[in-house]
Protein backbone atom coordinates (compact mmCIF):
# COMPACT_ATOMS: atom_id res chain seq x y z
CA UNK A 1 0.00 0.00 0.00
CA UNK A 2 1.54 3.47 -0.80
CA UNK A 3 2.06 5.83 2.17
CA UNK A 4 -0.60 8.54 2.73
CA UNK A 5 1.14 11.83 3.09
CA UNK A 6 -1.06 15.37 3.37
CA UNK A 7 -0.16 18.33 1.63
CA UNK A 8 -1.37 21.57 3.68
CA UNK A 9 -2.21 23.67 0.32
CA UNK A 10 -2.68 23.44 -3.36
CA UNK A 11 0.46 23.07 -5.69
CA UNK A 12 1.23 22.67 -9.07
CA UNK A 13 -0.46 19.84 -10.56
CA UNK A 14 2.54 18.38 -11.77
CA UNK A 15 4.26 18.27 -8.10
CA UNK A 16 1.55 16.25 -7.58
CA UNK A 17 1.55 13.56 -9.73
CA UNK A 18 5.54 13.36 -8.73
CA UNK A 19 4.52 12.52 -5.10
CA UNK A 20 1.10 10.48 -6.14
CA UNK A 21 3.50 8.18 -7.71
CA UNK A 22 4.59 7.16 -4.46
CA UNK A 23 2.18 8.14 -2.21
CA UNK A 24 -1.57 8.59 -1.83
CA UNK A 25 -2.31 12.36 -1.47
CA UNK A 26 -4.11 14.00 0.48
CA UNK A 27 -4.16 17.62 -0.59
CA UNK A 28 -5.85 21.17 1.02
CA UNK A 29 -7.17 22.50 -2.40
CA UNK A 30 -7.61 26.16 -1.09
CA UNK A 31 -4.75 28.13 -2.68
CA UNK A 32 -5.50 31.75 -0.67
CA UNK A 33 -6.61 29.90 2.58
CA UNK A 34 -4.95 27.67 4.95
CA UNK A 35 -6.20 24.82 6.13
CA UNK A 36 -7.33 25.19 9.22
CA UNK A 37 -6.13 23.60 12.56
CA UNK A 38 -8.72 21.59 13.47
CA UNK A 39 -8.43 19.62 9.78
CA UNK A 40 -4.76 19.53 9.90
CA UNK A 41 -5.26 17.60 13.21
CA UNK A 42 -7.65 15.32 12.02
CA UNK A 43 -5.85 14.65 8.99
CA UNK A 44 -2.56 13.88 10.71
CA UNK A 45 -3.36 11.23 12.43
CA UNK A 46 -2.74 8.08 10.02
CA UNK A 47 -0.17 10.28 7.49
CA UNK A 48 3.01 9.53 7.19
CA UNK A 49 4.01 12.54 5.31
CA UNK A 50 3.48 15.99 5.77
CA UNK A 51 4.11 18.31 2.62
CA UNK A 52 3.43 21.87 4.91
CA UNK A 53 4.17 25.59 4.29
CA UNK A 54 5.30 28.27 6.61
CA UNK A 55 1.54 29.20 7.39
CA UNK A 56 1.68 25.89 9.87
CA UNK A 57 2.72 26.16 13.34
CA UNK A 58 3.76 22.14 13.48
CA UNK A 59 4.05 21.83 16.78
CA UNK A 60 3.99 19.29 19.82
CA UNK A 61 0.15 18.99 20.23
CA UNK A 62 0.19 18.72 16.35
CA UNK A 63 2.69 15.90 16.31
CA UNK A 64 1.20 14.12 19.28
CA UNK A 65 -2.01 13.33 17.43
CA UNK A 66 0.40 12.12 14.58
CA UNK A 67 0.34 8.62 15.08
CA UNK A 68 2.40 7.02 11.30
CA UNK A 69 4.44 10.30 10.91
CA UNK A 70 7.49 10.01 9.28
CA UNK A 71 8.80 13.34 7.66
CA UNK A 72 7.59 16.94 7.94
CA UNK A 73 8.55 18.88 4.65
CA UNK A 74 8.76 22.04 4.86
CA UNK A 75 8.53 24.20 1.53
CA UNK A 76 10.61 27.04 2.75
CA UNK A 77 13.63 27.61 3.83
CA UNK A 78 12.99 28.96 7.05
CA UNK A 79 11.35 26.27 9.53
CA UNK A 80 10.99 28.89 12.36
CA UNK A 81 7.22 27.25 12.16
CA UNK A 82 8.27 23.49 12.92
CA UNK A 83 9.41 22.62 17.05
CA UNK A 84 12.59 21.04 15.97
CA UNK A 85 13.07 19.51 18.90
CA UNK A 86 9.49 18.24 19.83
CA UNK A 87 9.80 16.13 16.17
CA UNK A 88 13.60 14.68 16.93
CA UNK A 89 12.12 13.44 20.29
CA UNK A 90 9.58 11.47 18.19
CA UNK A 91 12.11 10.43 15.56
CA UNK A 92 10.08 12.32 12.89
CA UNK A 93 12.89 14.08 9.92
CA UNK A 94 12.57 17.27 9.55
CA UNK A 95 13.31 19.14 6.28
CA UNK A 96 13.29 22.24 4.72
CA UNK A 97 14.23 23.99 1.09
CA UNK A 98 17.85 25.74 1.15
CA UNK A 99 20.10 26.50 -1.68
CA UNK A 100 17.16 26.63 -5.09
CA UNK A 101 15.51 30.20 -3.74
CA UNK A 102 18.68 32.46 -2.72
CA UNK A 103 19.35 34.39 -5.57
CA UNK A 104 15.63 35.00 -5.78
CA UNK A 105 15.38 36.22 -2.62
CA UNK A 106 18.49 38.47 -2.85
CA UNK A 107 16.84 39.90 -5.62
CA UNK A 108 13.98 40.88 -3.89
CA UNK A 109 15.84 42.20 -1.27
CA UNK A 110 17.74 44.05 -3.51
CA UNK A 111 14.35 45.41 -5.25
CA UNK A 112 13.35 46.92 -1.32
CA UNK A 113 16.68 48.72 -1.22
CA UNK A 114 16.58 49.82 -3.82
CA UNK A 115 12.32 50.91 -3.54
CA UNK A 116 13.27 52.56 -0.07
CA UNK A 117 16.62 54.30 -0.59
CA UNK A 118 14.51 56.07 -3.86
CA UNK A 119 11.33 56.20 -2.73
CA UNK A 120 9.72 54.06 -5.47
CA UNK A 121 6.60 53.49 -3.85
CA UNK A 122 5.95 56.84 -2.64
CA UNK A 123 6.81 58.34 -6.15
CA UNK A 124 4.68 56.14 -7.82
CA UNK A 125 1.43 57.10 -5.71
CA UNK A 126 2.68 61.14 -6.06
CA UNK A 127 2.49 60.44 -9.93
CA UNK A 128 -1.16 58.54 -9.40
CA UNK A 129 -2.58 60.82 -7.09
CA UNK A 130 -2.27 63.86 -9.45
CA UNK A 131 0.45 65.85 -6.89
CA UNK A 132 2.81 65.64 -9.56
CA UNK A 133 2.86 69.56 -10.88
CA UNK A 134 5.95 70.07 -11.46
CA UNK A 135 9.96 69.14 -11.73
CA UNK A 136 11.67 70.96 -8.53
CA UNK A 137 14.97 70.41 -7.73
CA UNK A 138 14.54 68.56 -3.91
CA UNK A 139 11.18 66.77 -4.97
CA UNK A 140 11.40 63.30 -3.65
CA UNK A 141 15.18 62.52 -2.98
CA UNK A 142 16.64 59.89 -1.58
CA UNK A 143 19.42 58.31 -0.13
CA UNK A 144 22.06 56.62 -2.94
CA UNK A 145 23.09 53.26 -3.36
CA UNK A 146 26.02 53.25 -5.53
CA UNK A 147 28.83 53.46 -2.89
CA UNK A 148 27.10 53.10 0.00
CA UNK A 149 27.73 50.83 3.26
CA UNK A 150 25.86 47.80 3.75
CA UNK A 151 25.60 46.15 6.44
CA UNK A 152 24.41 42.31 6.44
CA UNK A 153 23.14 40.81 9.53
CA UNK A 154 23.55 36.76 9.04
CA UNK A 155 25.88 36.18 6.58
CA UNK A 156 24.06 32.80 5.31
CA UNK A 157 23.73 31.81 1.66
CA UNK A 158 20.94 34.38 0.74
CA UNK A 159 23.13 36.95 2.71
CA UNK A 160 26.23 35.93 0.47
CA UNK A 161 24.15 36.66 -2.51
CA UNK A 162 23.07 40.47 -1.28
CA UNK A 163 26.69 41.27 -0.81
CA UNK A 164 27.60 39.56 -4.56
CA UNK A 165 24.75 42.47 -5.84
CA UNK A 166 26.32 45.06 -3.59
CA UNK A 167 29.64 44.61 -5.16
CA UNK A 168 27.72 45.52 -8.13
CA UNK A 169 26.98 48.73 -6.10
CA UNK A 170 30.39 49.44 -5.62
CA UNK A 171 29.81 49.37 -1.55
CA UNK A 172 31.43 48.55 1.51
CA UNK A 173 29.98 45.32 2.82
CA UNK A 174 30.30 44.70 6.76
CA UNK A 175 28.82 41.80 8.03
CA UNK A 176 28.43 39.91 11.42
CA UNK A 177 27.43 36.33 11.92
CA UNK A 178 27.84 33.36 13.96
CA UNK A 179 31.03 32.24 12.32
CA UNK A 180 33.16 34.59 10.85
CA UNK A 181 33.82 33.93 6.99
CA UNK A 182 37.16 34.12 5.92
CA UNK A 183 36.36 32.78 2.58
CA UNK A 184 34.14 35.13 2.13
CA UNK A 185 36.23 38.39 3.14
CA UNK A 186 38.81 37.51 0.73
CA UNK A 187 36.74 37.00 -2.31
CA UNK A 188 33.94 39.64 -1.93
CA UNK A 189 36.17 42.34 0.03
CA UNK A 190 33.44 42.01 3.25
CA UNK A 191 34.10 42.77 6.43
CA UNK A 192 33.36 41.17 9.93
CA UNK A 193 31.97 43.80 12.99
CA UNK A 194 30.20 43.29 15.93
CA UNK A 195 26.70 44.15 15.61
CA UNK A 196 26.41 47.88 17.14
CA UNK A 197 29.60 48.69 15.04
CA UNK A 198 27.40 47.63 12.16
CA UNK A 199 24.30 49.53 13.19
CA UNK A 200 26.56 52.62 13.82
CA UNK A 201 28.89 52.54 9.79
CA UNK A 202 25.67 51.39 7.64
CA UNK A 203 23.73 52.97 5.50
CA UNK A 204 21.31 49.93 4.40
CA UNK A 205 21.14 47.22 7.46
CA UNK A 206 19.75 44.17 5.93
CA UNK A 207 17.80 41.66 8.33
CA UNK A 208 19.47 37.83 7.20
CA UNK A 209 19.20 35.68 10.10
CA UNK A 210 17.38 32.85 10.41
CA UNK A 211 14.64 33.08 13.49
CA UNK A 212 15.73 31.90 16.44
CA UNK A 213 15.20 32.20 20.37
CA UNK A 214 18.35 34.13 20.23
CA UNK A 215 17.38 36.00 17.04
CA UNK A 216 13.64 37.14 18.46
CA UNK A 217 13.55 41.07 19.07
CA UNK A 218 17.49 41.41 17.67
CA UNK A 219 16.65 44.71 16.08
CA UNK A 220 15.15 46.66 18.97
CA UNK A 221 15.10 50.37 20.42
CA UNK A 222 18.90 50.36 21.14
CA UNK A 223 20.06 48.51 18.03
CA UNK A 224 17.83 51.08 16.06
CA UNK A 225 19.06 54.22 18.31
CA UNK A 226 22.85 53.20 17.20
CA UNK A 227 21.78 53.51 13.26
CA UNK A 228 22.51 56.49 11.55
CA UNK A 229 19.12 59.06 10.84
CA UNK A 230 19.91 58.53 6.81
CA UNK A 231 19.74 54.48 7.48
CA UNK A 232 17.67 52.35 6.22
CA UNK A 233 16.66 48.52 7.51
CA UNK A 234 15.56 46.18 5.04
CA UNK A 235 13.90 42.42 6.63
CA UNK A 236 13.48 39.50 4.71
CA UNK A 237 14.07 36.83 6.73
CA UNK A 238 11.22 36.81 9.70
CA UNK A 239 8.86 39.64 11.62
CA UNK A 240 10.28 38.58 15.02
CA UNK A 241 13.97 39.57 14.71
CA UNK A 242 13.27 43.40 14.44
CA UNK A 243 10.17 44.43 17.21
CA UNK A 244 7.88 46.38 15.34
CA UNK A 245 6.66 49.14 17.76
CA UNK A 246 10.71 50.30 18.37
CA UNK A 247 10.72 50.11 14.76
CA UNK A 248 7.46 52.34 13.99
CA UNK A 249 8.76 54.74 16.73
CA UNK A 250 12.12 55.38 15.39
CA UNK A 251 10.69 55.69 11.91
CA UNK A 252 7.76 57.97 12.98
CA UNK A 253 10.67 60.35 14.64
CA UNK A 254 13.01 59.89 11.82
CA UNK A 255 15.40 58.14 13.87
CA UNK A 256 15.96 56.19 10.86
CA UNK A 257 14.83 57.09 7.25
CA UNK A 258 13.49 54.40 5.98
CA UNK A 259 12.15 50.46 6.25
CA UNK A 260 11.48 47.78 3.69
CA UNK A 261 9.98 44.91 5.43
CA UNK A 262 9.22 41.74 3.05
CA UNK A 263 7.89 40.42 6.76
CA UNK A 264 5.93 40.63 9.58
CA UNK A 265 5.60 39.51 13.82
CA UNK A 266 1.99 38.46 12.57
CA UNK A 267 1.60 37.35 8.83
CA UNK A 268 -0.78 38.53 7.02
CA UNK A 269 0.05 41.82 8.37
CA UNK A 270 -2.74 43.86 9.97
CA UNK A 271 -4.02 47.12 8.16
CA UNK A 272 -3.85 48.20 11.85
CA UNK A 273 -0.36 47.70 11.79
CA UNK A 274 0.53 51.28 12.59
CA UNK A 275 4.17 50.71 10.11
CA UNK A 276 1.66 50.71 6.75
CA UNK A 277 0.79 54.09 8.18
CA UNK A 278 4.31 55.57 7.35
CA UNK A 279 5.36 56.86 4.17
CA UNK A 280 9.21 55.67 4.91
CA UNK A 281 7.78 52.05 5.26
CA UNK A 282 7.85 49.85 1.77
CA UNK A 283 5.65 46.68 2.91
CA UNK A 284 5.34 43.42 0.62
CA UNK A 285 3.34 40.30 1.64
CA UNK A 286 6.40 38.01 2.59
CA UNK A 287 7.29 37.43 -1.34
CA UNK A 288 10.89 37.09 -0.98
CA UNK A 289 11.35 33.31 -2.92
CA UNK A 290 8.49 34.44 -5.09
CA UNK A 291 9.65 34.03 -8.94
CA UNK A 292 7.68 31.29 -10.44
CA UNK A 293 10.90 29.33 -11.49
CA UNK A 294 11.79 29.41 -8.12
CA UNK A 295 8.50 28.04 -6.03
CA UNK A 296 8.58 25.38 -8.59
CA UNK A 297 11.77 24.34 -7.21
CA UNK A 298 10.88 24.58 -4.24
CA UNK A 299 7.83 22.74 -4.39
CA UNK A 300 9.74 20.03 -6.38
CA UNK A 301 12.29 20.05 -3.54
CA UNK A 302 10.02 19.85 -0.95
CA UNK A 303 8.16 16.47 -2.87
CA UNK A 304 11.25 14.74 -3.01
CA UNK A 305 12.33 15.46 0.56
CA UNK A 306 8.55 13.82 1.54
CA UNK A 307 9.11 11.67 -1.13
CA UNK A 308 12.60 9.96 0.21
CA UNK A 309 11.05 10.43 4.11
CA UNK A 310 8.39 8.28 3.90
CA UNK A 311 10.51 5.72 1.88
CA UNK A 312 12.69 5.62 3.94
CA UNK A 313 15.34 6.89 1.69
CA UNK A 314 17.47 9.64 3.72
CA UNK A 315 16.25 12.98 2.38
CA UNK A 316 18.26 16.06 0.53
CA UNK A 317 17.63 19.16 3.19
CA UNK A 318 17.45 17.11 6.54
CA UNK A 319 16.91 19.75 9.45
CA UNK A 320 16.63 16.69 12.01
C1 LIG B 1 10.50 31.91 3.13
O1 LIG B 1 10.38 32.83 3.89
C2 LIG B 1 11.31 30.79 3.38
O2 LIG B 1 11.77 30.63 4.51
O3 LIG B 1 11.53 30.01 2.45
Amino acid sequence: MKPKVLVTRKIPQEIVEKIEAVCTVEMWEEEEMPIPREVLEKKIVDAEGLFCLLTETVDSALLDKAKKLKVVSNMAVGYNNIDIEAAKQRGITVTNTPGVLTETTADLTFALIMATSRRLIEASRYLHNGEWKTWSPMQLTGQDIFGATMGIIGMGRIGEAVAKRAKGFNMEILYHNRNHRPELESKLGVQYVEVDELLQRSDFVVVMTPYTKETVNLIAERELSLMKKSAILINTARGGIVNEEALYRALKNNEIWAAGLDVFETEPVSLDNPLLSLPNVVALPHIGSASIKTRLKMAELAADNLIKGVTNQKPKNVVV
